[in-house]
């Protein structure tokens, strides 16, 4: 099955499709744009048979989990955003998600770094996001900020950003507690967050923050 992705089709101007390889049987007739194919990680049959077809690997994805407990402290500093933080936000935010998997040769610099404001944009009109969490405890400008979208009883993290000069402070790990205060009092029973192999300073900051890998996928793209 091969499905035309409208939205990033759309913002990238060009045809982006998700294939999923297990309910595809003739990657010969591949239509013409980026093919993007996820694949679990543990699933060599298929790794090996979208290799055979020409797909380049991208990036690997790691899902990481944590379990809400009851006993979560209010968290002081951290404050929902609203959209006057927008050109703050976008001031910082550009090239900060270098470990993305819009990369090149696929997306240049600047199509990484318009997607990711946009994404900010969006968010701060909560169309993508039900929660914007800036700190600013610093020095009174914004210097991270999260983004949660609850499905249920689970909330995924979407967003996670620091400025560059105010990193290894603990503003993550800061943001994270207050995020997780809020799925409590929510009664939201998980948070999510999903990286990239690469991203080794992400994944040190949710491991600490006591979240546990769970999942990882590889993405594959042609085109
Ligand atoms: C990932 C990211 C959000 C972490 O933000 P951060 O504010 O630097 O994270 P923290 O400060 O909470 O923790 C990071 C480091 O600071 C250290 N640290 C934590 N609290 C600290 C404190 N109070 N004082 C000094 N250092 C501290 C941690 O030990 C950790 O260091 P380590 O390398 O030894 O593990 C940040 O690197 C970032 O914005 N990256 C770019 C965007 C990105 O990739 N986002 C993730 C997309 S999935």
């Amino acid at each position: 099955m091969i499905n035309k992705k409208t939205w990033e089709s759309n913002f990238f101007k060009r045809d982006i499709w998700s294939l999923d390889i297990d309910k595809f049987d003739s990657l010969t007739l591949l239509p013409e744009g980026l093919i993007t194919c996820k694949v679990p990680s543990t699933d060599t049959k298929a790794i090996t048979k979208i290799q055979e077809f020409d797909f380049k690997y991208c990036e690997s994805e790691l899902i990481f989990e944590c379990i809400i407990d009851d006993d979560i402290e209010q968290v002081d500093g951290p404050e929902i955003a609203t959209i006057k933080s927008l050109d703050e936000l976008i001031s910082f935010s550009k090239s900060s998600y270098i470990f993305s998997r819009f990369r090149q040769p696929w997306f240049t610099e600047e199509e990484r770094d318009s997607f990711y404001c946009k994404w900010i944009e969006n968010s701060l009109i909560y169309e993508y996001e039900d929660y914007f969490i800036i700190d600013k405890s610093h020095n009174k400008q914004i210097n991270g900020f999260v983004t949660l979208k609850v499905y249920n009883d689970t909330a995924k993290i979407g967003l996670i950003n620091v400025k560059q000069e105010y990193r290894g402070l603990g503003i993550a790990s800061r943001l994270i507690k207050y995020a997780k205060y809020i799925c409590q009092k929510n009664d939201i029973k998980k948070l999510l967050v999903s990286t990239q192999l690469s991203n080794t300073q992400a994944i040190r900051t949710y491991e600490r923050m006591e979240f546990k890998m769970i999942d990882s996928n590889l993405w594959f793209y042609k085109g």
